[in-house]
């Protein structure tokens, strides 16, 4: 049977990144595990952000895989020009989404479909229970934890989300799933070992890693608070 996945990630989310230089920026993210992308809409979120032809243009100088985190209504529709823009992993919010079982599974078969493995990855805003993913976990190769309310950079960890990431946590490793557990929003080096004893792996961080001068530093402090969990 695959294990559970508990290697620790750091994926430094672009959204805190300057849009102008941004192909320097990745540069200086290289020592990352993942890039993670924020896609909003103006309308699941207040906020604007990029669309497939900026996926596909990051895709072009970034050597880590793609993160690509959709903030959007009916992302049903749009699966696959996000994967042909270069998504690894494509996250879905369960809010947005009436048939979540059948649209976590096109996301991986569009995606074998033009001989690629893209992992299916599901998205709970902070108000949503971990219940809403006990259906589907068979469907998932990642979960992602909102520990903010989506939309902005730069917002303070919400601390209760901690019990949701034990429950998943648990129900992953009790049923043996190869499922990564991602916590995105206000993580930073006071918080990121809480995140990682309450059994969370992969670690988005915006402010963190691009509001520092050094970024390899940044990456480097928070991964080793991760471990050091
Ligand atoms: C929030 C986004 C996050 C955000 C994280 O809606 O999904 O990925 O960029 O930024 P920080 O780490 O600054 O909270
Ligand atoms: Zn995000």
């Amino acid at each position: 049977m695959t294990q559970p996945s508990t290697e620790i990630q750091i994926a430094p989310s672009i959204l805190a990144a300057d849009f102008v230089h941004l192909a320097d920026e990745l540069r200086t993210i290289e020592s990352a595990d993942l890039v993670h992308v924020d896609v909003m809409d103006g309308h699941f979120v207040p906020n604007l952000t990029i669309g497939p032809p900026v996926v596909a243009a990051i895709r072009k100088v970034s050597p880590r895989p793609l993160d690509v985190h959709l903030m959007i209504e009916s992302p049903e529709t749009v699966i696959e020009a996000y994967i042909e823009a270069g998504a690894d992993t494509l996250g879905v919010h369960a809010e947005a989404c009436p048939h979540l079982h059948g649209t976590l599974g096109r996301i991986r078969k569009i995606g074998e479909e033009k001989g690629r493995a893209v992992r299916a990855c599901a998205v709970l805003n902070p108000g949503t229970p971990a219940d809403a993913l006990e259906f589907v976990l068979e469907e998932l190769d990642q979960i992602l934890v909102m520990t903010v309310n989506p939309g902005f950079g730069g917002q303070s960890f919400i601390e209760a989300m901690l019990p949701k990431i034990e429950t998943l946590r648990g129900w992953i490793e009790k049923r043996g799933l190869p499922i990564d557990l991602e916590v995105d929003g206000g993580i930073s080096e006071d918080n990121i070992a809480r995140a990682a004893r309450a059994g969370a792996n992969i670690f988005v961080a915006g402010t963190s890693v691009f509001a520092r001068p050094d970024r390899k530093l940044a990456i480097e402090a928070l991964r080793r608070a991760a471990r050091a969990a």
